[in-house]
């Protein structure tokens, strides 16, 4: 009897963390990991490598690992929504909320991955562009360009009734 208890307190213990750790990551919205950082390139990047690993987040909805991508983008994409803009895509609103972020990872046709491009919503950054805070960074995270920037909206700016999203045609319900 007392091995028994011994065992089911050592199981216990080395299984407790894991499940807490597990039951926190699943009931508390990935958001509040880290707080969200305001329109700053460096911060941006170190929020979405380390505060709330975009890695982690889930991918655009309908779309997988290494979908086909067109130029200025890679020639294969990954992208990855944090809860809020995932939310915000499946709501049927036709426009994503403050505080969504979007990580879209820019591979060459052999896989190599050549950089993060960002759209992240800050709530009155720029009303004349959607609020889009625009991002470049090196796949290690140095920021290439950021703010509110001409060369993305320029192309973007052609689906302004579709919140400036390219990837596909939001549903409006
Ligand atoms: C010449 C047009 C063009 C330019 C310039 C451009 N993009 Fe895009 N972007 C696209 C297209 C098209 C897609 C959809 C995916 C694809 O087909 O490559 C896209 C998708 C995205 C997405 C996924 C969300 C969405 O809108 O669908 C992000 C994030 C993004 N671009 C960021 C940027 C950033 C940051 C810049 C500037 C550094 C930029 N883009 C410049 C055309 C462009």
């Amino acid at each position: 009897m007392k091995v028994l208890l011994l065992l089911l307190l050592a199981a216990a213990v080395v299984l407790l963390p894991g499940a807490v750790t597990y039951a926190i990551h699943e009931t508390i919205p990935s958001e509040t990991q880290a707080a969200l950082p305001g329109a700053d390139a460096q911060k941006l990047g170190e929020y979405i490598l380390q505060g709330n690993p975009y890695t982690r987040w889930k991918m655009w909805p309908g779309k997988g690992k290494f979908y086909k991508g067109t130029e200025p983008h890679g020639t294969l994409l990954t992208t990855y929504v944090n809860d809020v803009a995932y939310e915000s895509i499946r709501s049927g609103k036709g426009v994503l909320s403050d505080g969504s972020l979007i990580v879209k990872e820019n591979y060459t046709a052999d896989k190599v991955l050549a950089s993060l491009t960002v759209m992240y919503k800050v709530k009155g950054y720029s009303p004349k562009a959607g609020n889009w805070f625009w991002a470049k960074y090196t796949p290690e995270g140095n920021a290439e360009a950021a703010g509110d920037l001409e060369m993305c909206i320029g192309c973007h700016g052609q689906n302004r009734e579709n919140d400036y999203i390219m990837t596909e045609k939001l549903r409006k319900r």
